[in-house]
């Protein structure tokens, strides 16, 4: 440390780091709102650290705070707006062990990309912790291309598009690759959700005449062929171009074996699965209150989901989000009658990681370091804001989680805080909880009450994607 180091200020002690690139015992030095260096446990202080407040985390695993590159914070869709707004959705995504959420600007027809995504960014300041952004396309028009290459020189590089919902988001093929060329060459990437809408209309034409469009039956009414279908067009899209392209909440292995048979002829294709997909099935909607689960693509057979679950530890999925959509149950409720009409996502900030945790660290065979990668490091990555984000190193802002890796406890929505009265994992028992989080070297939850709930968030600029590279 040199005299212009900031000094330290804090120390989180005696727990095991883990980071995506090494793991082990280490003490982590704190200051400026950074980590300043991680050291030897038990080793001498560096000068001027004897009045830095210590946090003991013996016992304890020490993370790098989550990024959720999914997260849906105020999404109108229909009419229907998801609950939260930044300060709801941050303060759940700190309580669950996140620190940085990737939130979408989603146009309405008629409004401008550029002009969404700047009111949007505005909202990062009433987060609890930071955020990045992506923005999104919906129809192509003479002024898109300059829209874009502005909002990459921003550090608004991602842009989201939809291949269904049609008449709302829904964007042609003509409009994601016109889009997908402007961001190669920007340093940006396309992040699609792949479902053929052509095949998902017939399903659900079929589902009426059968008189089975209820949320009994949301599994047939979103096939996996459409979300095949989709996927191999998209990625054929990207490789026609030569241009990067990241695939939101695949749902199956045939879909991410299409997307790694993508990746292996070279094409910069990155797999995104979301924790419900990985834990929940479509048994649910053959229960009580199947409206809970509603979401799309929709969950699974059992059969699927474990499948899923393999491709995490072989390394064919990029991330693991939340795709978070924080309806409450009379939004749910209002049209069980016609899964067309009703507002589809689960609301998920929160619960992301200790469920992942949970079913596939603690006995599931997910090695610490690659949930790290999953869950935090990777999402920075391909969001270009790592290593500030999703790393615990020096230099990275100091967003800790710290896990009780056997603390056992049940989900129940009356004691988490997302902003919806329901949870779609009610009474599950999970073991792992993070339990002390910092934002920028900051205590913000402590033994999982909130101690700090001041608005702090930053919008994080995205550095360019390196077109040439590999982002993972
Ligand atoms: O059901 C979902 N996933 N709703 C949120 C919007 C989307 O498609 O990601
Ligand atoms: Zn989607
Ligand atoms: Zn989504
Ligand atoms: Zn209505």
């Amino acid at each position: 440390m040199n005299g212009s180091d900031p000094e330290i200020e804090m120390i989180v002690r005696g727990g095991t780091v883990v980071d995506a690139s090494w793991s082990g015992p280490a003490d982590v030095l704190i200051g400026g709102g950074r980590v300043l260096a991680l050291s030897a446990p038990g080793a001498p202080l560096p000068p001027g650290a004897e009045d830095a407040h210590v946090i003991d985390a013996t016992g304890r695993l020490v993370l790098p705070g989550g990024v959720d590159a999914h997260c849906h914070v105020g999404y109108t869709s229909g009419e229907y707006t998801s609950l939260d707004g930044y300060r709801e959705c941050t303060t759940a995504a700190v309580f669950g062990g996140t620190t940085t959420i990737v939130d979408f600007a989603i146009p309405q027809r008629g409004e401008r990309t550029i002009d969404v995504a700047h009111r949007q960014r505005e909202l990062a300041a009433e987060g609890l912790c930071d955020s990045a952004l992506h923005a999104s396309v919906i129809e192509w028009d003479d002024t898109t291309a300059e829209q874009l290459a502005q909002l990459c020189a921003e550090g608004i590089v991602t842009v989201k598009m939809f291949t269904t919902y049609r008449g709302e988001t829904m964007a042609d093929a003509d409009t994601i690759l016109n889009t997908m060329k402007v961001l190669r060459d920007h340093g940006g990437m396309a992040v699609v959700h792949c479902e053929e809408n052509a095949i998902i209309e017939e399903d659900q034409r079929r589902s009426v005449e059968r008189s089975e469009i209820d949320a009994a039956h949301m599994a047939a009414t979103r096939s996996e062929l459409a979300e095949l279908a989709a996927v191999s067009e998209v990625v054929a899209l990207a490789e026609s171009v030569d241009a990067p392209v990241y695939l939101v909440h695949q749902s199956t292995p045939a879909a991410v074996e299409l997307a790694a048979a993508a990746r292996r002829r070279g094409v910069r294709v990155y797999t995104e699965a979301v924790a419900h997909h990985l834990v929940l099935d479509d048994a649910r909607y053959r229960g009580e209150n199947p409206e809970r689960w509603v979401c799309c693509p929709p969950l699974r057979p059992r059969a699927t989901v474990d499948a899923l679950g393999t491709y995490l530890a072989k390394g064919e999925i990029t991330t693991v989000s939340s795709d978070h959509c924080c309806y409450d149950l009379e939004q749910k409720e209002a049209h069980v009658e016609d899964v067309r009409e009703m507002p589809n996502g689960l609301p998920g900030v929160e619960t992301r990681l200790p469920v992942l945790f949970s079913r596939y660290v603690n006995g599931g065979g997910l090695d610490l370091r690659r949930f790290v990668e999953l869950t935090a490091a990777n999402p920075a990555k391909v969001n270009g804001i790592y290593p500030r984000k999703g790393a615990l190193m020096p230099g990275s802002d100091a967003d800790i989680a710290i896990w009780d890796p056997a603390e056992v406890w049940t989900l129940e929505a009356a004691k988490l805080h997302m902003a919806t009265d329901y949870t779609p994992y009610e009474g599950h028992e999970v073991t792992g909880r993070p339990t002390t989080v910092l934002v920028r070297g900051t205590v913000v939850v402590d033994a999982g009450e909130l101690v700090d709930g001041t608005a702090r968030g930053r919008h994080v600029p995205s550095a360019p994607l390196d077109p040439a590279a590999w982002l993972v």
